[in-house]
């Protein structure tokens, strides 16, 4: 781990170009060599992916941001006054943007003293914390550059009252056993009083979905690509990235988008530090992304499985996306 700090600023790393090479050596292996092709999504989000990310969220297709901002900026002032919380863990932050929607209201109820942010994306914790300092005057940023499936438990102990957040939807992109070991870690980090707040698309029609991941400007399917240019980089790959079609599709039985990556002709792609070839047929697809849609229903039993009580449920006037407050049960 390498540590930069300043008097109001710690950046702890535990993720490098070298521990990503090492687990993405190993995650490339597993999936480019499975009956159905995989790719593990955390690998999109270099500094190119996390600007793709960005554009996304202001795409007229991509409903959830906005809409989930508009949720925070609702109940943020109604959680300042009713839990006075000063200690804010956001994991997967990237640009942290919807975030100050809370943070402003933390910061004015005069609770707001730390926050820390958590994400695979450095350069993304960096400047979110820049921008976040100078926007509060007398607040502390404690960043952890780390995957939130193993690094959790590098984040300090709560300063105060603590609000865990995870937003965007993101907890959609887990599978059920890696949602599972999530949720309990989260619920580990809360402390005996803090709250956790969850971002989750809802269920809905299946054009307003499948419009979401695959837009008319193409950013998405830039986006899906771009996983082949991060393997391409840190493997020495030679896929071609524009050989592929994106494919984004509702999965019913799921309740899931899944997006793809199909060839158009077959492929040979060569991954040289992996001393593997593989063949890629026009046929068959790299499946490199979920993101499972919930209601109020699924999303209370996920939390509950970990150990974690629905305390509010809040959605948009549609009923497109909510945002679930949680606390932890009495009961593990
Ligand atoms: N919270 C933001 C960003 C959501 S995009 C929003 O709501 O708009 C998902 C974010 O999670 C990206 O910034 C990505 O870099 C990060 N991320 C994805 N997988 C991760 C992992 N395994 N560990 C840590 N961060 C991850
Ligand atoms: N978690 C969000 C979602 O599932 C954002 C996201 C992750 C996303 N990967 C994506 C959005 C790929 C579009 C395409 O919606």
């Amino acid at each position: 781990m390498s540590v930069g700090s300043t008097e109001r600023l710690t950046i702890d790393v535990y993720y490098d170009a070298a521990d990503q090479a090492a687990t993405m050596a190993d995650d490339v292996r597993r999936g480019l060599t499975a009956p159905q092709k995989w790719l593990p999504a955390k690998y999109f989000y270099d500094e190119r992916g996390g600007e793709l990310f960005e554009c996304i969220t202001e795409l007229p297709e991509y409903y959830q941001t906005r809409t989930e901002l508009a949720i925070l900026q609702t109940i943020a002032e109604p959680l300042a006054r009713a839990y006075g919380l000063g200690d804010v863990v956001e994991i997967g932050s990237g640009s942290s943007k919807k975030t100050t929607a809370l943070l402003d209201a933390f910061d004015r109820a005069g609770e707001l003293r730390r926050f820390v942010p958590i994400d695979v994306d450095r350069a993304m914790i960096a400047a979110s914390a820049r921008g976040l300092l100078a926007r509060y005057a007398g607040l502390q940023v404690h960043g952890i550059v780390g995957d939130f499936m193993r690094h959790l438990s590098h984040v300090p102990p709560p300063l105060g009252r603590r609000l865990v957040v995870f937003l965007g939807s993101t907890i959609g992109n887990l599978n059920e056993d890696e949602r599972r070991a999530f949720l309990r870690d989260v619920r580990g980090l809360l402390g005996p009083d803090g709250r956790f707040l969850l971002g989750v698309d809802l269920v809905k029609d299946v054009a307003t979905l499948e419009a979401a991941y695959d837009d008319a400007a193409g950013v998405t399917a830039e986006f899906n690509r771009n996983i082949l240019r991060v393997v391409n980089r840190a493997l020495h790959a030679d896929f071609v990235p524009e050989a592929y079609r994106h494919v984004a599709f509702y999965n019913r039985e799921h309740d899931r988008i899944e997006m793809h990556l199909q060839p158009e002709t077959a492929q040979l792609v060569q991954v040289r530090n992996l001393d593997l070839r593989v063949t890629i047929r026009p046929d068959e697809t790299i499946f490199t992304e979920i993101s499972c849609k919930y209601t109020r229903e699924t999303a209370a039993a996920a939390l509950a499985e970990a150990g974690l009580d629905l305390a509010e449920w809040h959605t948009d006037p549609d009923g497109k996306f909510a945002v679930a407050l949680a606390a932890r049960s009495v009961t593990p």
